[in-house]
């Protein structure tokens, strides 16, 4: 496969060629409906990769919880040990009296990540959370 960069033609609505420009826009001076195309397709191709079952993906989750929820600290501290071949790390900060905010961090299989961060997303006491899961992108 070639770096040389291909032309083609792209087709869309009005309103959204409108909108898409104000992303453009927003992304700085630096990008242009090119690069912010390239851009959304990488991404596109990570987020297609991140699904397919077996592929060895890493991913961050990030939660939000109450210290004062019972035992909560002890059963996720539980559940990163039981999984300690996907989970790497794992950072605590404690944001103010009440709320702590985790980031943890995972590389396995594709399903494995998933289920570790439903399980933990899911455990009574999180109050929010999200997994970002990436590739090193070595297919783009
Ligand atoms: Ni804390």
């Amino acid at each position: 496969m070639s770096n040389d960069l291909m032309r083609f033609s792209v087709a869309m609505p009005e309103d959204l060629l409108v909108k898409f420009d104000r992303l453009v826009a927003r992304r700085g001076l630096a990008k242009n409906r090119s690069e912010v195309i390239r851009d959304l397709v990488r991404e596109a191709l990570v987020e297609d990769e991140c699904s397919i079952p077996g592929r060895i993906v890493m991913g961050t989750l990030t939660i939000v919880y109450s210290h004062h929820a019972n035992d909560l600290q002890e059963k996720l501290h539980h559940i990163q040990h039981h999984y300690l071949e996907v989970v790497i790390s794992s950072t605590h900060v404690h944001v103010d009296e009440d709320n702590c905010l985790e980031v943890i961090i995972m590389k396995g299989e594709t399903g494995d990540v998933q289920d570790i961060g439903n399980l933990i997303l899911g455990t009574k006491g999180v109050k929010t959370g999200r997994l970002v899961m990436t590739t090193t992108g070595q297919f783009i």
